[in-house]
């Protein structure tokens, strides 16, 4: 289990993060909602070590990692899908994928068939350079990558920005299936209210670096949720 408690970040002198708490469990999935800017993609920086946190903790199983780097939380199962995609343009698909293997043991060292069962475009395109693949098909490299490292904690941050709705569905389709699996906690940045709603079994809403609502789906107001999502 995740378990982020009370954690501020700063960028230089700025502070992103203020008191920001959160937890994520295995077979579920948390959904990180807000408008662009409120500390989202801080928050997921804070939990994967690509920034340090000024105060506060992240336990994962119990462990405190908010001083660990980021390839010592990789070894320890967290992975993330980073927003943008970020793949490497020049590399094919197939070494794309391979970039994950940094940081899983020798015996692992290879691509999990279920990658190309839930995007089998992928395997038709082995050979072909990232950069050549239309976004939606980048956004699922992209969540492959993150899968061959066999993550016990997967964070996403705005899978479906600048997707087709055909391809949104299919990533949906996944993290669902994945959630299934029962091997993984979920955390799923969005501000497509309705993506987000369907994969919630927890949510939080940020506002200005701050978490302002959260809880269980039931407990989802939805009116009230759309206001912090709306300018
Ligand atoms: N690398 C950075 N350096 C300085 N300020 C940053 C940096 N990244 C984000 N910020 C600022 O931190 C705040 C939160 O940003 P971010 O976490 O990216 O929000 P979100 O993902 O919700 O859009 C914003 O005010 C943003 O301008
Ligand atoms: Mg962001």
């Amino acid at each position: 289990m995740l378990s982020v408690e009370n954690i501020d970040l700063h960028y230089g002198a700025a502070q992103a993060l203020k008191n920001v708490s959160l937890t994520a469990e295995v077979g579920k999935v948390t959904c990180l909602m807000g408008r662009n800017g409120v500390g989202k993609t801080s928050t997921l920086r804070a939990i994967v070590g690509q920034h340090g946190v000024s105060s506060g903790k992240i336990l994962w199983n119990g462990e405190d990692v908010s001083r660990l780097a980021p390839h010592a939380r990789a070894k320890r199962g967290i992975a993330i899908v980073p927003q943008g995609r970020e793949i490497f343009p020049l590399l094919s698909v197939k070494e794309n994928l391979e970039t994950g293997y940094a940081c899983v043991d020798r015996k692992d060292r290879n691509v999990p068939d279920t990658i190309f069962e839930l995007f089998p475009v992928l395997k038709s395109m082995l050979g072909r350079r990232g950069g050549d693949l239309s976004g939606g098909q980048q956004q699922q490299l992209a969540i492959a990558r993150a899968l061959v490292t066999r993550p016990k904690l997967l964070v996403l941050d705005e899978p479906t920005e600048g997707i087709q709705p055909s391809i949104i569905k299919d990533i949906g389709r996944a993290i669902e299936w994945l959630r299934d699996q029962g091997t993984m906690a979920i955390v799923l940045v969005e501000q497509y209210f309705e993506f987000a709603r369907d994969l919630a079994d927890q949510f939080a809403v940020m506002d200005r670096g701050e978490v302002v609502m959260a809880g269980a789906r039931a407990d989802l107001n939805e009116e009230e949720v759309r206001r912090h999502l709306t300018v």
